[in-house]
């Protein structure tokens, strides 16, 4: 009587086992597989290049300076710039303007002057420099030709021909 009731017993325990372990070993190895090509995807930032269509392949540089260019991005940075950069190596709002166009790439420049916020929401020099300056650099609403045109007016104030 008490050698059936055993037997009885772990029957049924081994069933509970059973049923339960199969379903559990398929669901692990499904989920396994998901976030390793979730990683692999995923864009990696340009510290160099900055974000923003602007790369050093559609900035065209010219050698030498468009004169005309010069001019006129100097009468911009008047206007929507000039409250706050020094065109010298001396800090206003923000850092002074001399030595910029070595200190960072053309493109560089390009995507920040015509869209600062991504940048300064991701790119460790401009993150380092408002932590200095503690003024977020507003949209200026440059047009392209803006901006190329105060890039020129940049190369021409680091003496650049
Ligand atoms: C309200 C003040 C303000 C105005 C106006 C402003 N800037 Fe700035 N700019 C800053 C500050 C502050 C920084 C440093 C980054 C930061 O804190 O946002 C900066 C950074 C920069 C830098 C990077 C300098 C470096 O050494 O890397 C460039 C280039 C620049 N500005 C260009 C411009 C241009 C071009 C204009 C005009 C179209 C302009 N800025 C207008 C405040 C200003």
């Amino acid at each position: 009587m008490k050698k059936i009731s055993i037997l009885a017993l772990s029957a049924l325990v081994s069933m509970f086992v059973a049923c339960g372990s199969p379903e559990k070993t398929e669901s692990a190895g499904g989920s396994a597989e998901q976030p390793k090509s979730m990683v692999e995807e995923a864009p990696s930032y340009d510290p160099h290049r900055g974000e923003g269509k602007w790369t050093a392949e559609n900035v065209n540089l010219n050698e030498p300076l468009n004169a005309e260019w010069v001019t006129s991005g100097e009468s911009v940075s008047g206007v929507k710039c000039a409250s706050c950069h020094k065109f010298s190596d001396e800090k206003l709002v923000g850092p002074g303007w001399k030595g910029v166009t070595t200190r960072r790439s053309p493109e560089w420049i390009m995507n920040f002057i015509t869209n600062p916020d991504p940048m300064l929401d991701k790119d460790p020099e401009a993150q380092a420099m408002l932590e200095i300056c503690l003024v977020r650099m507003p949209n200026q609403s440059l047009s392209d030709g803006e901006a190329r045109n105060i890039l020129e007016f940049m190369f021409k104030n680091d003496g650049k021909k």
